[in-house]
Formats: C-alpha cells, structure tokens, sequence
C-alpha cells in the first residue's frame, strides 16, 4: 500500500515537473490534414448557377468560409463548385501554381492544433483528424500552444526542385523555420521535435536540407515521421488516371479527378525513380506498361499533358534525391494492409476503375516507400536512423489507434530522456 502510494506521488511529481523540461513538439499534417478557407472576389465566374457566389449561404463579416473540409463536396453538384475552387493552375510563364481565377485561400490557426484536430469542427466524429495524438501527448504533459504547436498549410500546392518558383509552398517553409525558432525561444531555447504525418513529412525532410547545418543544430531535437511517402505510391497514379473518392460512396472519383490532377503535391506523390526501381511494371495496359521511369509518358497517356513540364522539371529532381539531414530521424510506419502495388487497365482506358495487385503497405503507401530512408541511409555513419514498423496499423489510423499512439508516445518520451522513462516504468 504504502510504496503504491509513494510511488503515486512520485508520478505525479515527475509528470508535473516534467512540463518545462519536454522539448517542444510541432506537428506536420498530410495532405487535406487541416483545414482551409476561402473567400470569392469579383473576378470569380462560377461555373453553374448553384455554384454562384452566394454558396455556401453561412460566411463570415470579411466573406470568408471553410472550403476545406465541407460535407457538400459529397453531393453531385457541389463536388462541381468544390473543384472549381479547389483546383490550381500551371502558369508556364511564371513557372509556378495559383488559385483559380477570383478564389482566394487561406490557412487558419498557424501554429495551433486547432484546425488539425477536426477537419470540420462541426462533425468531430467523422472528420477527427489528428485529435486522438493531440489527446494522446497531452496525456505526457503537451499543451497546445505552450509546448504544442500545429504547423497547418495549403496542401494543394507541393514544393519544386531548385532553381524554380514555388510561392506558396516556399512561404510554408518560411513560415514553419518561424514557428521552429520562436517554439524554441519560448521553450528555454530547447530544440524542437517535428512530427509529422504522411506529405507532412515530405515537407519537414526539405525544411531541414534547405537550412544551414548550424541552423538544425541548434533548433532540431528529432524528426518523427509518421507514414511519409518518401518515394510516392503507385496509388497516386491511379488518382491521376481514374480519379480518387478516398473510398467515399458517393462520390464519382471521375468528378473530382481534374481538380486531383491540378494539384502540385499529388503531382510529389508519383512513384520515385530512385525507390521504385529496376522498370518494374506499376501500370499495365493493352498498349503496355509503365515503370517508374515512364511517369511523364505515362501523363501523358492519360490525358494530363499539362502535368509532363512540371513533372520532368519541378518534381522528378525532388524525388531523386534522398539527402541526410543530420538530425536524428524516427520513421513510424504502418505494415501489413493491402495495399495497391499494380494497376492494370482494360480495353475501356482509364476512365474504368482498374484491377488493382495489392502488396505490403499501410494500405496507401507501398513498404517499398515507406522503407526508402532506410535503403538510402543504411550503414550511415553521419546519419541515425531508427525504423518503428507496426504490423496491421494503416495510413490513417496510425493516428488513432491505442498501440500506435503508445508507441509514439514512448519514443517521444524516450527522446525526451530519461525523466519519461522513469514515468513509463511507473506505470
Ligand atoms: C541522436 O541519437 C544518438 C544515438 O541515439 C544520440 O547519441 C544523440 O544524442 C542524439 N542526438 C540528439 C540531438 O538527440
Ligand atoms: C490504347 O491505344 C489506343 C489507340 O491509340 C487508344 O485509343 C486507347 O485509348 C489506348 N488505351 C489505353 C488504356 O491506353
Ligand atoms: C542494412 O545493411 C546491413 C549490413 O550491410 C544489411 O544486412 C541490411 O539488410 C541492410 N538493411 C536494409 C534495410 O537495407
């Protein structure tokens, strides 16, 4: 009785007194990980009647309204409005992405969890996004906004290799090296932990070898990525193809598939060269097949020929190259869901859903990709890497389920040394 109760108390005095001692922890969602608003000025033609500039009727004073996430993209003439304001363009004279004509976005909540909780905060039972992690690290002693923060961005729009524009993707960066530096002034200089999840992910990797060295010394603690996409996934082409309703029945993947194509990030999210290698068919035709090293005739094919410049100039030189960031790296990973590996297309084209192989995955991202840090920097010496894999856990719910948020729990304590051991072992 009396050492449970002693023990109760040093508990409690740990967990307390540990607060001020964590490092920082800024978290990276994926892509359509948060939420995102628009408001609609006078250049917008809408392109049918329902779609005019008086939907959706509720806005607020300065006309601004949650575009992403909204229940009515899930039915037929809405999905139309939706894409129209969703969609970005290509311009070949600038070399960069922008909104559609008229619709302009914003991010809420930089820097808090609150629009990466719920996708939409009035239906938190369907749309919880990162609330069950958020619940999660706050039972270790996380409080939003004082040693919790949420690094929310437009995930429409993806990053470009050197030496060409990419505005909106390049200001998150910015706007993230921010966060990082002023989490860790506020936090008694510790370095920051980034967690990211999926695209997130893909992000944090680049934040960190556009930065001096020096710079990551001296901010990074770790980064914990939990399902990244290193090198793509085959199931990005089937989005490109055929379109993708993420498993929603009534959506037709046909109706979202134009606004799917325009977006910089999907066009990331091809499968690399670099990991899917060895011209391995990913995509079987009549006419015949496509590998990794055939993504720009496979656009092509499909119809996208606006998506072949930007994806041989801006993208490929992003997915072909791996480079160490020298902060210690965790990959969290999800094993041992089916996950689409080969499409294979009939007579009809690509229009027709495909015959979908299925290999090891989180059941969006191939194990191949999921795995590609590790091929490129086994045996590193500059370079520590660590590689959780937990079998059944999916792309999603990696975010929700019990043993995965213990297991990100625990490496977070063990990473904040060994005070959070000690509590661990308590329990
Ligand atoms: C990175 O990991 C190594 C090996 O566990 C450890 O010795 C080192 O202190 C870690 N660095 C930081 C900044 O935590
Ligand atoms: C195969 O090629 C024919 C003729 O060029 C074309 O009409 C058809 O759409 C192609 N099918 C696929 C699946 O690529
Ligand atoms: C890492 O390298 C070791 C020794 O060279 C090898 O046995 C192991 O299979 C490699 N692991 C991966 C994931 O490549």
């Amino acid at each position: 009785m009396a050492i449970y109760f002693s023990m109760a108390i040093l508990f409690y005095a740990t967990k307390t007194s540990s607060t001020s001692q964590l490092h920082p922890v800024i978290l990276i969602p994926g892509s359509g990980g948060n939420q995102l608003e628009a408001r609609l000025t006078s250049n917008y033609k809408p392109s049918s009647l329902l779609c005019n500039r008086w939907y959706p009727v509720f806005k607020d004073p300065d006309g601004w309204f949650r575009l992403w996430f909204d229940p009515s993209v899930l039915f037929g003439p809405y999905t139309k409005c939706f894409n129209q304001r969703m969609k970005i363009y290509y311009d070949p004279d600038k070399d960069d992405y922008h909104n559609a004509p008229g619709v302009e976005t914003r991010v809420p909540y930089f820097g808090s969890t609150q629009s990466l909780l719920y996708l939409d905060p009035h239906l938190k039972g369907i749309t919880s996004y990162m609330e069950p992690l958020v619940k999660s690290l706050e039972k270790i002693g996380y409080v939003n906004e004082k040693n919790l923060f949420g690094a929310p961005y437009d995930f429409r729009y993806g990053l470009a290799a050197k030496d060409h524009p990419s505005k909106v993707g390049s200001k998150f960066l910015s706007d993230l090296k921010k966060l990082i530096e002023s989490t860790s002034n506020s936090n008694k200089g510790k370095p920051v932990i980034l967690l990211s999840h999926s695209l997130g992910g893909l992000f944090a990797l680049q934040l960190l070898n556009r930065n001096p060295i020096s710079w990551r010394q001296k901010y990074i603690k770790h980064f914990i990525a939990l399902s990244a996409p290193w090198g793509g996934t085959v199931e990005a082409m089937s989005t490109f193809a055929s379109g993708n309703s993420f498993g929603v029945p009534l959506v037709n993947p046909l109706f979202v598939r134009e606004e799917q194509r325009s977006c910089s990030s999907n066009l990331w999210l091809m499968p690399s060269p670099k990991v899917f290698k060895g011209n391995k068919p990913l995509v079987i035709t009549p006419n015949g097949s496509y590998s990794s090293s055939d993504i720009a005739r496979f656009l092509q094919d499909i119809g996208f020929v606006e998506g072949v410049y930007p994806y041989k100039e801006r993208v490929l030189p992003l997915v072909e190259r791996f480079d160490e960031p020298r902060v210690n790296v965790t990959c969290i990973v999800g094993s041992g869901v089916k996950t689409p590996e080969m499409l294979i297309y009939g007579k009809s084209g690509f229009d027709e859903r495909p015959e979908v192989v299925y290999g090891d995955g989180d059941g969006t991202v191939n194990m191949l990709s999921l795995l590609a840090l590790e091929s490129f920097w086994n045996g590193s010496e500059s370079q520590f890497l660590k590689v959780i894999k937990i079998h059944g856990v999916s792309h999603t719910t990696i975010l929700k389920d019990n043993i995965a948020l213990d297991r990100i729990n625990k490496e977070i304590s063990s990473i904040n040394s060994g005070i959070s051991r000690s509590v661990i072992q308590l329990y």
